[in-house]
């Protein structure tokens, strides 16, 4: 571990007080940290960092961002080449085991999976409980929450075996679970996964096949739809990771963890993106009014961004987002939808915006979800559904972390600290005398 040998040692000199020396550690690539633990003990100070711009949570050997050059690697593998030649369930087993699978281990790995897709017969009845028009967000919090009131067998997080078991039931579980919630929307009955199918396969089987008939995907939708999933299995330490690791350092179980993690991607900011990215598109409307949109966008008096632009890591183009405008390219094509007057627009939106001065001083470039929503609409999902495909693939990431967490004999309940700036100890009035 990094964290075994000090690489140097940073002083820090606060006024009235002694120097306070923190050791320095080298990552394999990336920004160096200094390890700030002991600077309460020995200063009788906290760090200020609010939104975690400056801040390491944690020691992670999973996934590297470089947002100055736009690049993400999966346990060292670029996006671009995994996206290129590899599949989603190859990239699982990377981000949960560290390496390639070698042909035995996959097959070994996709069999496991395969086998955990059914869910229990009772879980059923839990989306009998929602409103047909509930956000099927709402109802993947709420029922994957649920999945630990089922699975008793995997829920002791200090077991590595249950520990595996329970992996493998979220990822084999949440297409089984996201399909199910869009059938219950529009009325139709569940379908069962099929273990012939590819994991995407098995998805698009769940939520558009019907029993009255055959559903065949074009392989250039299944081939998009894997890809997606690939794109977004990992992003180290967002919002819904490290809250799935917040979650996790008390002991909590893993169906509940990820929940957690669910419910913090619900959020517009995070993956709430795309079908925001959509929405705006939508409103847009038509070429000659993004001008008014871009003016709304800069105006600081004026609450609306640019959704699907800029990000809080990428001060460069968002490598996803180039895999995504490639893969809406083919998809598009593939049916037969080239001229699409909503792809036409964004890519209209995107070329204006990166010639605008304001995004271009700011940084400011598409991001992963600026494409997906097009892509997603084509395939025939409802914008509601966007975020739940989301969760569905970032599910092996926050388990990869989760379980990372729960390995490292350093881990400790997070429990961050806070500069109080409320009122100081003073007597209760009692109401009668209060002005
Ligand atoms: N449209 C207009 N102005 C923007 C935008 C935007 N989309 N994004 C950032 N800015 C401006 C912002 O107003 C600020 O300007 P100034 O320096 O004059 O005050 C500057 O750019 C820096 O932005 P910031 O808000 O400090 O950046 P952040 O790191 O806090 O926020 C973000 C990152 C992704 C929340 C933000 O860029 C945003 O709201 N984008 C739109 C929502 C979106 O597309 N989110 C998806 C993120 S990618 C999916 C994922 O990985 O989860």
């Amino acid at each position: 571990m990094s964290t075994d040998k000090a690489s140097g040692t940073a002083t820090l000199n606060i006024p009235g007080k002694d120097p306070v020396d923190l050791p320095v550690y080298d990552g394999s690539v990336g920004p160096s940290v200094i390890d700030i633990r002991k600077l309460y003990a020995n200063s009788g100070m906290f760090t200020f960092d609010p939104g975690f711009t400056s801040t390491a949570s944690c020691e992670s050997a999973i996934t590297y961002i470089d947002g100055d050059a736009g690049t993400l690697n999966y346990r060292g593998y670029t996006i671009d080449e995994l996206a290129e030649k590899s599949n989603y369930m190859e990239v699982c087993y990377l981000l949960l085991n560290g390496e390639l699978p070698t042909k035995a281990q996959y097959d070994e790995f996709v069999k496991n999976v395969t086998y955990h897709t059914m869910v229990h017969e009772q879980l059923a009845n839990f989306f009998h409980g929602f409103r047909r028009d509930a956000h099927p967000m709402a109802v993947m919090v709420g029922v994957v929450g649920a999945l630990s009131a089922f699975y008793h067998d995997s829920l002791d997080i200090s077991d590595p075996h249950q520990r595996m078991v329970a992996s493998f039931r979220l990822i084999a579980k949440m297409p089984t679970i996201a399909a199910m919630a869009y059938k219950y929307s529009i009325g139709q009955p569940f379908v069962y996964p099929r273990n012939d199918l590819s994991y995407s396969e098995n998805f698009l089987h769940m939520t558009f096949s019907v029993p009255a008939e055959e559903y065949n995907p074009d392989p250039v939708i299944v081939r998009a739809m894997d890809r997606i999933f690939t794109l977004h299995a990992d992003h180290e330490q967002n919002a819904s990771t490290s809250t799935v690791r917040l979650a996790g350092s008390s002991g909590a179980n893993p169906f509940a963890c990820i929940a957690a993690g669910i419910a913090c991607l619900w959020g517009p900011s995070h993956g709430g993106a795309n079908e925001a990215a959509l929405a705006m598109l939508d409103e847009i409307g038509s070429v000659d009014r993004i001008e008014e949109y871009l003016a709304r966008a800069k105006d600081k008096n004026d609450p609306f961004r640019l959704m699907g632009f800029g990000h809080r890591v990428y001060k460069n183009r968002d490598p996803r987002a180039t895999v995504m405008q490639k893969t809406c390219h083919e998809v598009l094509d593939a049916l037969d939808m080239h001229d699409d007057p909503v792809f036409k627009l964004a890519m209209k939106l995107e070329k204006i915006a990166l010639e605008d001065e304001y995004f271009v001083e700011r940084k400011l470039y598409p991001n992963v979800d600026f494409y997906s929503g097009i892509i997603l609409r084509a395939i025939g999902f409802p914008t509601s559904m966007f975020t739940v495909l989301f969760s569905l693939a970032r599910t092996v990431g926050w388990v990869a972390h989760w379980n990372e967490m729960i390995s490292d004999p350093t881990q400790r309940i997070g429990r961050p600290r806070q500069l109080y700036t409320g009122p100081t100890a003073r007597p209760f009035v009692p109401m009668d005398q209060r002005g």
